[in-house]
């Protein structure tokens, strides 16, 4: 075993693909993080799902995010890759955590009450997502800052299961990076960009380059002709401030002083090239990836190879903590 601290996050497939708020939110660090830590990342498609997609398209899905993933910079030779439904502890685990979960508290969770309601797998999605923490006993999970409720609960989860069967879990740090920027939807600026909302407000990163350049000109503005950072004020320019500063890598105060006197105009393009720029990599590098689905399922045929045994390991140590007969 690595003496690295533990790194694990995970990805939901649906939808139309991933977009700037995954990538700057999330992706980004995972590529970041995986020369300093022992990293393991998955495709979350049990977590998919709770919204019953189709199965010819989540299949599709499914391929273009490991695409997606490998052209944003997560890197097989370094990092575990691999889908959730490749490791079957995932589901196991979340049942035994999910009879530790008060139904009170499961129905807290902000995300099922903002779907308002839905299946028996939405009111469990939290818990498997405990499940797919503590399984690898990661130190770290690296997520956005929509995601700190579910990590609350997995810390809770973990350490109720800790004082009554005994140590068992690694209680992960309540990791949201201080750098994990809350990305909003260009039209609705005061909305998280989110990948069920869709629309001319989110930003994909795999979509035309013509497409981005519209979206972003024609982002919502706010009154005023001013560049300067009031999230309560101007929602709209801080939102295109914050995704300036990440993709150009200066600071938020040195683009409002490089943008003084100059018009929403000047700004706006300077954030379009910044994206276009950031991005051009990662198109090329998907157009490629996503032409060779052989490679695709190999990369996740050998992270489950990696994945499972560690999984299967605590699993064993779970099973045998709560009283169930080993199989003979
Ligand atoms: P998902 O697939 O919705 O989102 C993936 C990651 O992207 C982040 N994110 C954002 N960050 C900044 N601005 C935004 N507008 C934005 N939108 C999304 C999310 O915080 C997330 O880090 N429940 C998880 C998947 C999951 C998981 C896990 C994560 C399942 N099991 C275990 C960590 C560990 C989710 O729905 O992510």
């Amino acid at each position: 075993m690595s003496d690295r601290r533990r790194v694990l996050s995970g990805i939901q497939p649906t939808g139309a693909g991933k977009h700037l708020g995954n990538y700057l939110g999330a992706v980004r660090h995972w590529a970041a993080m995986q020369d300093e830590f022992e990293c393991f990342y998955f495709m979350a498609d049990l977590h998919s799902l709770t919204i019953t997609p189709d199965p010819a398209e989540l299949r599709q899905q499914c391929r273009k995010l490991v695409a997606e993933l490998l052209a944003m910079g997560v890197d097989p030779a370094k990092s575990t890759l691999f889908a959730q439904s490749h490791v079957p502890e995932h589901p196991e685990l979340a049942w035994v955590l999910s009879c530790l979960t008060g139904f009170g508290e499961a129905s807290r969770m902000t995300q099922f009450k903002e779907k308002g309601g839905g299946n028996v797998g939405l009111f469990n999605y939290p818990v498997l997502q405990a499940a797919d923490i503590l399984l690898y006993q990661a130190h770290a999970v690296p997520v956005g800052e929509d995601q700190r409720q579910h990590l609350e609960l997995t810390r809770d989860l973990g350490q109720r299961f800790n004082s009554r069967y005994g140590d068992t879990f690694t209680v992960p740090d309540p990791y949201v990076q201080k750098s994990a920027e809350r990305i909003k939807d260009l039209q609705d600026p005061t909305a998280k960009m989110s990948t069920s909302k869709g629309g001319p407000g989110v930003l994909w990163v795999i979509e035309d380059d013509k497409q981005t350049l519209k979206k972003i000109k024609s982002a919502v503005t706010d009154t005023g002709r001013e560049v300067v950072y009031d999230v309560d004020g101007k929602p709209g320019i801080s939102n295109l401030l914050t995704i300036l500063s990440v993709a150009s890598g200066s600071s938020v105060e040195a683009l409002v002083k490089e943008f003084d006197g100059k018009g929403y105009g000047d700004f706006k393009a300077a954030v379009a090239e910044a994206v276009l720029g950031m991005f051009a990599p990662v198109r090329a590098r998907f157009a490629e990836l996503i032409a060779d689905p052989g490679y695709l399922d190999q990369v996740l045929r050998e992270g489950a190879a990696k994945a499972g045994p560690i999984a299967r390991e605590t699993m064993t140590t779970v099973r045998d903590r709560i009283g169930l007969l080993a199989p003979a």
